[in-house]
């Protein structure tokens, strides 16, 4: 399918305003007053360790009240887009599940395109303006540096929006040698904008405020662009001032932290009572929920096939008290001895990001239903 692809001009803007760019030290200042009028875009994100999520902050803190507060991707429903944001979108997603063909994000992301997918019959987003953002790791990764921007951007075009915010790098903030599915070789540039946190931190900044001056004027916005200066381009203490009137429990945002485990859970209970977690061997997350009879899992959280797991198959869990101060790490040994997922399954899951308050409840759980505390 051909998708419309905006004109050169704009990938070219960022290069214009860094050449114009003052070396003031002022933290923040105005780089552009675009006078068309427009009401608000809707600033949506998925993210599994907080990067992005953090760059949609750094984005709301560029475009101010031209667009809306960040909102999580889970609390968002596709078919409410056009009426409530009919100005358009911007929408950012990580890239955790490596290679695969979708479900790329490893977040309620997948989820959200899952359902776009379903409705696009429809045009459900017919006429939609969106722009997309990710973040990646071009060192870890390099063959599929932020591969996710791709599957939010087909699907989306596929659905009927309209994109824009192709972005080709400012000289001198270049990525890091990556392959990219994002990347399309015919125009060289990118089809949203690519994000760094890894191992070009020092560059986040930088090129969101370029992307947003672009934006501004890609989406007709009516207001001041502001550009982001601090070095440090994820300082929490600005993430919460900017989210003041927005309450996402930092529970809900574990870090992550890399480890020799095959799967790790980290607990981010978007809906109540199911718990993400990622495989880090190039598969999507999964979902898990622990009901009062059986653990069930599944791919996503909107009518994708559920596995049940009876709770006899729980081995064991193993608690480690030790792992900072907001979350513990606790180590389930599952077994899927009625062969549900239509192969031998017998998998060790991490699950970090548990709040401490949460833990010995949910150990009792477990243990009532006969899993052995290590
Ligand atoms: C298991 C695992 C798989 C990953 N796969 C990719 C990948 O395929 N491509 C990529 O660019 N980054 C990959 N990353 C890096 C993440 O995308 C990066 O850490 C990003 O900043 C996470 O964003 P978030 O904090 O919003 O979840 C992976 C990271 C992990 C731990």
């Amino acid at each position: 399918m051909s998708l419309n692809i905006s004109s050169k001009d704009h990938v070219l803007k960022p290069l214009l305003f860094r050449n114009k760019r003052s070396s003031s030290a002022r933290s923040s200042i105005i780089i552009h007053r675009n006078i068309c009028a427009s009401a608000q875009v809707g600033l949506l994100y998925g993210s599994a360790t907080g990067n992005t999520r953090e760059a949609a902050f750094l984005i709301k803190s560029c475009l101010g009240r031209t667009v809306s507060d960040p909102q999580e991707i889970s609390t968002v429903r596709p078919q409410d887009l056009l009426q409530k944001y009919n100005q358009g979108i911007i929408i950012g997603a990580p890239t955790w599940a490596t290679a695969c063909p979708e479900m790329r994000t490893g977040t309620a992301m997948d989820d959200f395109l899952w359902q776009v997918r379903e409705e696009s019959r429809n045009s459900l987003l017919s006429g939609l303006r969106f722009a997309v953002f990710g973040c990646g790791d071009a060192s870890q990764w390099p063959d599929n540096f932020a591969d996710a921007i791709d599957e939010v951007y087909t699907t989306m075009a596929q659905a009927g929006g309209q994109p824009v915010g192709h972005w080709r790098p400012v000289r001198g903030e270049e990525y890091l040698n990556s392959r990219s599915k994002s990347f399309r070789e015919d125009g060289h540039y990118y089809v949203g904008l690519p994000l760094d946190n890894i191992n070009q931190s020092h560059l986040t900044r930088s090129r969101i405020s370029s992307w947003c001056l672009q934006l501004s004027e890609e989406f007709s916005l009516k207001g001041d662009v502001q550009r982001l200066t601090s070095s440090d381009p994820f300082n929490m203490s600005e993430d919460s001032r900017l989210a003041s009137n927005y309450t996402y429990p930092r529970s809900r945002v574990p870090r992550w932290s890399t480890s020799n485990e095959r799967y790790h859970l980290f607990g981010s209970r978007l809906t109540a009572n199911w718990y993400q977690f990622g495989s880090g061997e190039g598969s999507a997350g999964r979902w898990l929920k622990f009901t009062d009879d059986s653990v069930l899992m599944r791919a996503g959280l909107r009518g994708q096939p559920e596995y049940q797991l009876s709770y006899s198959a729980i081995t064991g869990f193993r608690l480690d008290p030790l792992s900072g101060t907001e979350s513990v790490t606790l180590v389930l040994f599952l077994e899927d001895k009625q062969r549900l997922t239509g192969r031998p399954w017998s998998k060790q899951l991490v699950l970090k990001g548990l709040p401490r308050s949460d833990v010995p409840g949910f150990c009792s759980f477990l243990k009532e239903r006969g899993a052995a505390l290590h």
